[in-house]
């Protein structure tokens, strides 16, 4: 019996738009999607645009998330904003180990997994993202990183702690790039991916887990990676940032 799971698309706005064009969008985004219940779709806006955003998609299945958090419940961490914080404006999603905050922002693998555990003690339906680089993947370690990735995030974890989890895998060479991996290179991945993660949690948790690829998707893209058995949905940045596009993409699910 094939497994059913429902296909979920994020659009990451990353650091761009201003309050304004944020508010246009997340209607733009609920008048093209709402009705559409063949995809869970989510966006994740920047920290501020977070509760404008939400008022502009209540009531609406497309689902409200933050781009990343900090550990700590609260006290003196300028800058940062807690896991309450993000509940408390109404997000229900949390990106957790998006491969900018790794290699921009220096997160490494405890502490990812350390925003993974905060994450679900608030409530917060987690997306935790994997992926290797370009001097990985060429020296044919590609597997090998995801898996130690997807290790360290969830050591000490059981199927039951993690119900809602959402594993993107976007390799670092595809983000921002114009580079998209192959559908068969995404399902290479992703069925390892999978395979992994019935190792760690068990293979009727790893049946059902959703797992997006993520990388320079765009309209004309979506439909190639979505025909893949193991590629549950698809986390998109740039294309994310025009309604119709990131619309297009959504809707290739079934196209
Ligand atoms: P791009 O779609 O802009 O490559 O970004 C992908 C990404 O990082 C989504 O989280």
């Amino acid at each position: 019996m094939t497994p059913k799971r429902k296909p979920v698309v994020g659009g990451n706005w990353k650091m761009h738009l201003t309050l304004a064009e944020a508010q246009e969008l997340g209607s733009e985004v609920r008048n093209r999607l709402n009705s559409y219940a063949a995809v869970q779709t989510l966006v994740f806006p920047p920290f501020p645009f977070l509760h404008a955003v939400g008022q502009r998609l209540q009531d609406s299945a497309i689902g409200l998330g933050a781009q990343d958090l900090h550990v700590e419940k609260k006290g003196a961490f300028t800058g940062a904003v807690s896991a309450e914080m993000l509940v408390s404006v109404g997000c229900k999603w949390v990106l957790v180990g998006h491969s900018e905050r790794r290699h921009v922002f220096g997160d490494g693998d405890d502490l990812v997994a350390n925003k993974l555990r905060v994450a679900l003690a608030a409530g917060l339906k987690p997306v935790l993202c994997i992926g290797e680089r370009l001097q990985e993947r060429q020296a044919g370690d590609t597997f090998a990183v995801n898996r130690r990735q997807l290790r360290a995030a969830l050591h000490g974890l059981s199927a039951s702690d993690v119900q809602d989890l959402v594993v993107a895998y976007e390799p670092v060479w595809a983000i921002g790039t114009g580079l998209v991996a192959t559908p068969e290179q995404a399902q290479e991945v992703h069925a390892d991916v999978r395979s992994a993660i019935g190792e760690l949690l068990g293979i009727a948790f790893a049946t059902q887990v959703r797992i997006q690829y993520g990388g320079s998707v765009k309209p004309e893209t979506a439909a190639g990676l979505f025909g893949k058995a193991d590629v549950d949905g698809l986390l998109v940045g740039g294309a994310s940032l025009k309604a119709e596009e990131f619309a297009a993409i959504v809707r290739a699910r079934n196209a």
